[in-house]
């Protein structure tokens, strides 16, 4: 059994990704694993300012959410960060929580595997990829973890939209089947 955790980054109501991250969740229930979720959503995560203190104490001078997200993270066996795509991007707030899990990079950290569920209005599979791509090289920089697998949904645009996509709401829930 697995510990994941699933941190949703869109900070808007009836948000699409969201939906489908509820639906992963059931997926990643059904085999048997358990399951956190927190979503960014009224936390306070302060830019990183790059004083790298944390790589000397394992933690970070700012007194935010984000300190203790980084301990969910630390703890956690899978990590499914869950994101708009945001002018081709993970989104703003997204970024801003990897660089303030700076503190982990000369931690004992154990999580291994890293998903990404995407979600964006045009429908072309290279939608993600600029996202996809700075994900992984945050986790290129932690070695005992790596990219273990990424969806994206898109073709969803408006608030509430994927609660009638049947078929990515499916794709969801095999999504979070599958994670580990
Ligand atoms: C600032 C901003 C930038 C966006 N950039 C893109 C984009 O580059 N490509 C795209 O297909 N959709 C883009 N979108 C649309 C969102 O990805 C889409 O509405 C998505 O369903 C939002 O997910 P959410 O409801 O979980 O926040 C953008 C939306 C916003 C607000």
């Amino acid at each position: 059994m697995s510990n994941v955790l699933v941190i949703t980054t869109s900070l808007r109501g009836r948000s699409n990704s969201d939906i489908l991250a509820q639906r992963m969740v059931e997926g990643i229930k059904e085999a048997g694993n358990e399951v956190e979720v927190i979503s960014l959503k009224g936390k306070e995560i302060r830019f990183c300012i790059g004083c790298l203190a944390c790589q000397k104490t394992q933690k970070c001078i700012q007194k935010d959410d984000a300190v203790w997200i980084a301990e969910k993270v630390k703890e956690a066996d899978s990590v499914v960060f869950v994101t708009p795509i945001y002018y081709y991007e993970m989104s703003g707030q997204m970024k801003t929580l990897l660089d303030r899990l700076n503190p982990l990079y000369s931690s004992d950290y154990k999580f291994r595997r890293i998903y990404m569920l995407t979600t964006a209005a045009e429908d072309e599979e290279t939608a993600p990829e600029k996202a996809v791509n700075g994900l992984q090289g945050w986790v290129d920089c932690f070695e005992k973890a790596e990219l273990a697998n990424t969806l994206f949904c898109g073709g969803i645009n408006d608030p509430n939209e994927a609660s009638v996509k049947s078929q990515e709401l499916n794709e969801a829930y095999e999504f979070g089947k599958a994670i580990q």
